[in-house]
């Protein structure tokens, strides 16, 4: 009895790696998190329960010898490919991601074009301070094509014959936060002129070089682009068509040999996440702004309340940010990088509770975890026949879960 039990749990171990490497590699992503593990687990089982019930013992130990065999040949890390002799250039090195990245990468021996808007600022006097001579400041402003199309003669110029290995798009912005309705025009606007256009107008510039060398673009992307998080409309929309411009140009350029990847991060400390002047500066645009019935009806207090509970989560993110520059690190030098990293705590539990749960539990799960207000807007708050609009509101909800579920039968097609 003891040794069938023995037998038994080496047999589920052995079905565990094997499935659950199967699962890491389809679903493209670090499985670390518990659900992950849970999943995997029940997957286990499930193969196992599945192989007893229709094969025969002979043929289900022989599948297992071949997977065994092939999961090992297949899943043994291959070494990275060689930093000497590559360049790489990296939008957006003022401050986080850019900032650290640039740095990395000059550290491991490559050689950087950092681009920074402000070539007097922070950012990069640090990476001047702390950069090899290998190094070189370029000042952009991705959303200014002649910036832009300036950068690209400066990069070829000091490349002489040499290859352009890397793009790291890293550069991005929030311009603000808000309700859908209550966000003004300039920030919808504004996030798509820098995390769309401005990615697009670089990627293209840059292209010519990167197909000639086989190399590597490698975007840094939002999972605000994939999940719809409360008051992130404006910038989550930027970074999804983001992703689908990534995504396409990906299978574009196989033929090529270009390799593309994006980059989900959690949240992190970088940019102005933290900078409280600048979010101050944008509330009060905002709260100037808006039609003064709008401000009527949700309230100020409605607008504050998203502007605090926004500023504590920032404060609250991760400082850092090596998990993200880790996987830059392998998009550029992975013999076989993967379409998309997520990086950071937190952020494979997220996709996989959006991405595999139905919408009644990931929206609940969406609101408790971000943004949890508490102040209803002010005209739902003081209606006196509330009952009333309770009712109606059911009513709306009922209508909108049918629809939802129409959604998540669509999804499940997908
Ligand atoms: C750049 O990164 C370094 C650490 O890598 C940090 O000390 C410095 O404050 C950063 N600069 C900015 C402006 O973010
Ligand atoms: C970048 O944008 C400008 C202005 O829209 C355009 O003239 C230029 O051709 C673009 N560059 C590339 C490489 O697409």
């Amino acid at each position: 009895m003891e040794d069938c039990a023995v037998s038994f749990w080496i047999y589920i171990g052995v079905m565990s790696i094997l499935v659950g490497g199967a699962m890491k590699k389809f679903l493209a992503f670090h499985i670390g998190a518990m659900p992950s593990m849970m999943a995997w687990l029940g997957a286990t089982l499930l193969v196992e329960r599945l192989c007893a019930l229709c094969m025969p013992a002979v043929l289900a130990r022989l599948i297992l010898c071949v997977s065994c065999w092939l999961y090992f040949t297949w899943a043994t890390p291959k070494p990275l490919l060689p930093v000497e002799g590559k360049a790489v250039f990296i939008t957006g090195c003022d401050s986080g991601f850019g900032n650290a990245t640039a740095k990395r990468l000059d550290a491991m021996g490559f050689e950087v074009f950092a681009t920074v808007l402000n070539l007097e600022g922070e950012g990069a006097k640090h990476l001047r301070r702390v950069c090899s001579s290998r190094l070189t400041l370029l000042q952009v402003d991705i959303t200014q094509p002649q910036q832009v199309q300036q950068a690209l003669l400066d990069t070829k110029a000091k490349l002489g014959m040499r290859d352009l290995w890397g793009l790291v798009n890293n550069a991005g912005l929030c311009v603000n936060i808000g309700d859908v309705e209550l966000c003004l025009m300039s920030n919808y606007r504004g996030c798509m002129e820098v995390n769309y256009f401005g990615t697009l107008n670089v990627t293209r510039a840059f292209l010519p070089l990167l197909r000639q060398a086989k190399g590597r673009i490698v975007t840094i992307s939002s999972p605000s682009g994939e999940n719809p998080f409360p008051c992130l409309a404006a910038y989550g929309a930027s970074k999804a068509a983001l992703n689908l411009l990534i995504s396409t140009l990906r299978h574009e350029l196989k033929p090529w040999g270009v390799k593309v990847s994006t980059i989900l991060p959690s949240a992190f400390k970088t940019g102005q996440s933290s900078n409280t002047e600048y979010w101050e500066k944008q509330y009060k645009n905002q709260i100037q702004n808006l039609p003064t019935s709008l401000l009527e009806e949700y309230g100020e207090e409605y607008l504050l309340e998203t502007k605090e509970l926004f500023h504590s989560y920032a404060k609250k993110a991760n400082e850092d940010l090596s998990p993200v520059i880790n996987t830059i690190v392998d998009a550029l030098l992975s013999p076989q990088p993967q379409v998309r990293y997520y990086a950071g705590p937190g952020v494979t539990l997220m996709y996989f509770i959006c991405s595999y749960l139905p919408f009644s539990i990931s929206d609940r799960f969406l609101q408790k975890v971000f943004v949890q207000k508490k102040v209803m807007p002010r005209v739902l708050r003081k209606q006196p026949g509330l009952s009333l609009i309770n009712n109606n509101n059911s009513i709306k909800e009922n209508m909108n879960n049918s629809n939802n579920n129409n959604d998540s039968f669509t999804k499940s097609i997908d």
